[in-house]
């Protein structure tokens, strides 16, 4: 089977790093043309610069935040003023959580974690949906097995990559008349910085986390960038054509050894 996004524009949100890099390498590799979220301007315009690389296609790097409607905004207009329409949204850019009903903390984690990973979402796609039907385009979401997990110390992760995945199904209806797909890709244990962005652990730490988490996924390894890069390709290409309101996990079956990773994520909790 062979992927060619040549001609096509594909938004990717938190591309500055780990998943939303790779996935952006990999778009690159294909011929797309990109435009590309982040927070850290360093980062991002070492990944265009990457990208571009691949096959001399200039990405749009736009600097954004999008726990902010500003933010949110500029990504939409900056997107559409550059390219003109939009064939592919990969809503990737997330924050985490380590924090239970117990733990005393006030409502600003709650808060950031809806704002960024479902509001966020949520206003970004209806602004940039008229122009994903005019190209008659698709949206992946990028959520987390996090969303059907039942594990202490995943509030309010969860419940909002919960949330991600029903918005995932209500705009796929809403939206399959139109020939517009919306589909989830929903990752286990994935190596990048958001762990240890959550837990403020070293990366000696990390990797003895990781180690341990290891031994508890079915397949026997935690997934990289490339793995959910892939998996994104993969369904919002043509060989998906008929694929639409799906949560598609990638996480090495994890999520059915659900009492043994519910006991590494309470680990993380910060009391
Ligand atoms: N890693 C895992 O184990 C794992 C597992 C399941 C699901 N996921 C999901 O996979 C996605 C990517 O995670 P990752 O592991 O690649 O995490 P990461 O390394 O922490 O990267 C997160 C990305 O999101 C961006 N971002 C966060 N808040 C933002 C904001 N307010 N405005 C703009 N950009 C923002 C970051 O940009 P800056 O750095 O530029 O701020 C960064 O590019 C997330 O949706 C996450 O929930 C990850």
């Amino acid at each position: 089977m062979d992927y060619d996004f040549s001609n096509k524009v594909v938004l990717v949100t938190g591309a500055s790093v780990g998943i939303g890099e790779s996935t952006a390498l990999l778009f690159a590799k294909l011929g797309a043309k990109l435009s590309l979220v982040g927070r850290n301007e360093a980062n991002l315009r070492a990944v265009a610069a990457e990208c571009e690389k691949q096959k001399g296609v200039k990405p749009l790097a736009i600097f954004a935040d999008l726990g902010t409607d500003e933010g949110i905004h500029k990504t939409a207009k900056e997107t559409l003023e550059h390219f003109k329409r939009l064939d592919v949204l990969v809503n990737n850019a997330a924050i985490g959580a380590r924090t239970s009903i117990l733990h005393e903390t006030d409502m600003k984690i709650f808060d950031d974690v809806f704002r960024i990973d479902v509001r966020g979402v949520y206003l970004l796609t209806k602004l940039l949906v008229p122009a994903l039907i005019e190209a008659k385009g698709n949206i992946i979401n990028i959520s987390s097995i996090s969303a059907t997990v039942v594990a202490v110390g995943s509030l309010p992760y969860g419940m909002a990559k919960a949330a991600l995945d029903h918005f995932t199904r209500l705009v796929s209806l809403e939206l399959a008349p139109k020939g517009v797909r919306v589909n989830s890709v929903s990752p286990g244990i994935t190596v990048s910085n958001f762990v240890k962005r959550i837990t403020g652990s070293t990366d000696e730490q990390y990797k003895s986390w990781l180690g341990e988490v290891s031994k508890q996924i079915p397949l026997g390894e935690p997934c990289v960038g490339d793995d959910i890069a892939r998996m994104v390709v993969h369904i919002a290409s043509e060989h998906s054509r008929l694929v639409t309101g799906t949560v598609v996990e990638v996480d090495g079956a994890l999520r059915f050894n659900t009492a043994s990773s519910s006991h590494l994520v309470s680990q993380q909790i910060k009391h």
